[in-house]
């Protein structure tokens, strides 16, 4: 199967945040940025693979920013590492100042979807082929990150996870 970039499943979607999305402070909750952003990491993951793609795991989320009501908010996602049928995707989250328009990053995530067929079958996808420096760093990291994943979830055992353990044993 011939490689794809990153680029190639690059998905932005940008939407207000509205009174209904928000907890008693007046700030996004966490769950619908989840939806938000998994709904992002979803289409990235389609772009890349061309299947049917469904949610494997929420690998890592940072709320490190709250969002007030009336934000907006940019959810871009990317599949930053295929392996056989799963792809890691990688979300960096924006919000716009209302009034000068800059950018801040409000948020982070990491997500795991696999390609499946008709039947809900793991199928196999395409390679990836990180092209800048932050793409091949992202790259490099999600053989980790899946091992860690695969871990916890009791579907490893640690002893298997050589790139994980090798992260801990560094001088
Ligand atoms: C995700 C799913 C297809 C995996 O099926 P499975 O029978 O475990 O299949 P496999 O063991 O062959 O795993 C398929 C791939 O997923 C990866 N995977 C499975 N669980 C994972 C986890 N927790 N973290 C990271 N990767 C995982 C495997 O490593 C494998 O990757 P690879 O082929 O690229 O090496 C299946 O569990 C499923 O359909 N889950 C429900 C999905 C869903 O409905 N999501 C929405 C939730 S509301």
């Amino acid at each position: 199967m011939q490689g794809k970039n990153p680029k190639d499943s690059r998905t932005t979607m940008t939407d207000m945040v509205l009174p209904s999305e928000t907890n008693p402070l007046n700030n996004l909750f966490g769950g619908e940025l989840l939806a938000r952003m998994d709904r992002a990491a979803s289409i990235a993951a389609r772009r890349h693979s061309r299947r049917i793609t469904v949610t494997a795991s929420v690998n890592h989320v940072a709320f490190n920013q709250s969002v007030p009501v009336g934000s907006v908010l940019t959810v871009e996602a990317a599949v930053s590492r295929a392996f056989k049928t799963s792809m890691e995707v990688y979300l960096d989250v924006w919000m716009e100042d209302r009034f000068s328009g800059e950018r801040t990053k409000a948020n982070e995530a990491i997500y795991t979807f696999v390609a499946v067929d008709d039947t809900g079958r793991p199928t196999e996808v395409p390679p990836l082929v990180p092209e800048t420096d932050l793409e091949k760093q992202r790259f490099d990291a999600a053989l980790r990150r899946k091992q860690l994943s695969l871990v916890l979830a009791g579907k490893m055992q640690p002893n298997e996870a050589t790139e994980l353990k090798a992260l801990f044993l560094q001088d």
